[in-house]
């Protein structure tokens, strides 16, 4: 009944002719776009031509004649209306660590007399790792409190309140606009990861006068693995930010080759080294898509797809605990579930071609991609998770490890349609068992390689 109903709204859906931009595999839900988002289909020939063209005919000209030079400006420029920023604010480069690094550098260079820069536990860990790394050089000290008590923790000491918009554990959202306000009235500055927003949901940097903000391009913009990050940094603070990784891409005038640094007026002066074509060129198309497509819509339909998921869980009776908020305005492009055999159940879903992830210790977590996904893979997939977590013949058990790892035992679909008969595993009921740390031996390690393998894992 709910594939029915699926298959009505999939027919209704305005969005519908773009999954067919995509490439998508047979016989694969995926459910992790906020992860690795999917290659769009225009992806290979544009690289192809900057390899064989731009590169291979063209040579070292192309940095002139195709615009090489400009490329992690423009890519940027093309990036700031889907975060609510102007063009001349955002530059796609490095990753999102190296961008969190500068930025936080910068922020703190501007705010003589505070040190403190604020996050909350749990934070994604490069964002708390890279507040460390600052700490380390005796610049920075890192405070964090809960969420409910971060506009308490904002006293004159926060140089710096850093926050990722859209948790990437539980989907949970800020109200960046009261976050933001708040930390300007205490004198902090703002920095979002908008990691697992940018692509997905409506962002409003400038409405809400943030300060500075980064965000991964391989997620919701597709740019593909390793894809480029992104920078913003508020027009009223481009002149006086000053960022510490000072290579000669930065430079006012790079090819001048002068012995001293000057940095770029503009958000030029966010880059270091040689801007990676390839990655930039690719990237380039997946925020294409998305631009065409437009936030908005994709915003309304990734609610509808989450919305329609729950219902489609909640009637097969699928017992396993929903700690994304259940208000959609709440969250972004995600639903998290807890489960204490969620690394089991994930890994026995991707076995079923629905392939979600796992995030430790037991946060079972489905993207739902709104530019290709369909409400019928909202159905299909919430089918195979009834099975996963309620399917005594899927049931698995969460053994606790040496060194923090633990070994996970699951018992396979029935005789004559085990997920596991693809790799040359017999078909019958035997208890497959691999461990989750490293250094797993034998037939644990055969089945890891051989999911590997398969695009599974
Ligand atoms: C919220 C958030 N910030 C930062 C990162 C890491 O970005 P990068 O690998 O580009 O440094 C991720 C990666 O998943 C993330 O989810």
């Amino acid at each position: 009944m709910m594939l029915e109903r699926a298959r009505f709204l999939d027919a209704g859906d305005p969005l519908r002719e773009f999954r067919d931009r995509f490439m998508l595999p047979d016989g694969v839900i995926y459910l992790d776009g906020n992860s690795l988002g999917c290659l769009p289909k225009a992806t290979p020939g544009r690289l192809e031509e900057v390899v064989r063209e731009e590169w291979g005919r063209d040579l070292i000209r192309s940095w002139n004649t195709a615009g090489w030079i400009d490329l992690p400006a423009h890519v940027g420029a093309k990036i700031a209306p889907l975060i609510g920023a102007r063009p001349h604010e955002v530059i796609a480069c490095d990753s999102t660590s190296v961008n969190l690094f500068k930025l936080i550098s910068a922020a703190l260079a501007m705010q003589p007399g505070r040190k403190v820069v604020l996050s909350e536990p749990g934070n994604f860990p490069t964002d708390l790792y890279m507040i460390d790394g600052v700490e380390r050089q005796g610049l920075a000290e890192r405070r964090l409190a809960e969420r409910g008590q971060l506009i308490e923790a904002l006293d004159d000491s926060v140089a710096l309140l850093m926050l990722t918009h859209t948790h990437y554990k539980t989907g949970e959202t800020f109200d960046m606009a009261e976050l933001t306000r708040a930390a300007h009235d205490a004198g902090a500055l703002v920095l979002w990861d908008l990691s697992h927003s940018g692509g997905a949901l409506p962002v409003d940097l400038y409405g809400c006068a943030a300060d500075f903000a980064v965000g991964c391009g391989y997620k919701y913009f597709n740019g593909g693995p390793g894809a480029p990050a992104y920078a913003f940094v508020a027009e009223k603070h481009l002149e006086a930010a000053r960022q510490p990784l000072t290579g000669w891409m930065g430079h006012a005038a790079p090819f001048a080759f002068s012995d001293d640094y000057e940095a770029a007026p503009g958000i030029e002066k966010l880059l270091c080294g040689t801007p990676p074509i390839l990655g930039l060129a690719a990237l380039e198309v997946g925020v294409d898509l998305i631009a065409e497509i437009g936030i908005d819509r994709l915003y309304a339909k990734s609610q509808a797809l989450s919305e329609f998921f729950r219902q489609c869980l909640s009637e097969r009776n699928v017992a396993i605990d929903l700690v994304s908020p259940t208000d959609p305005a709440r969250r972004g492009s995600q639903l998290s579930f807890r489960h204490q055999d969620a690394y089991a159940i994930c890994q026995a879903l991707i076995a079923r071609g629905v392939i979600g992830d796992f995030r430790d210790p037991d946060i079972l977590r489905f993207g739902f991609a709104p530019a290709y996904l369909r409400f019928e893979d909202m159905a299909e997939a919430a089918q195979a998770s009834g099975r996963g977590a309620g399917n005594r013949r899927m049931a698995a058990r969460r053994i606790p490890g040496p060194g923090g790892g633990h070994l996970i035992t699951i018992r396979p679909a029935p005789v004559g349609r085990s997920p596991w008969s693809r790799f040359g595993q017999p078909r019958c009921r035997i208890r497959h068992v691999f461990s989750a740390w490293p250094g797993c031996c034998g037939r644990q390690a055969t089945y890891a390689t051989s999911l590997r393998r398969a695009g599974a894992a």
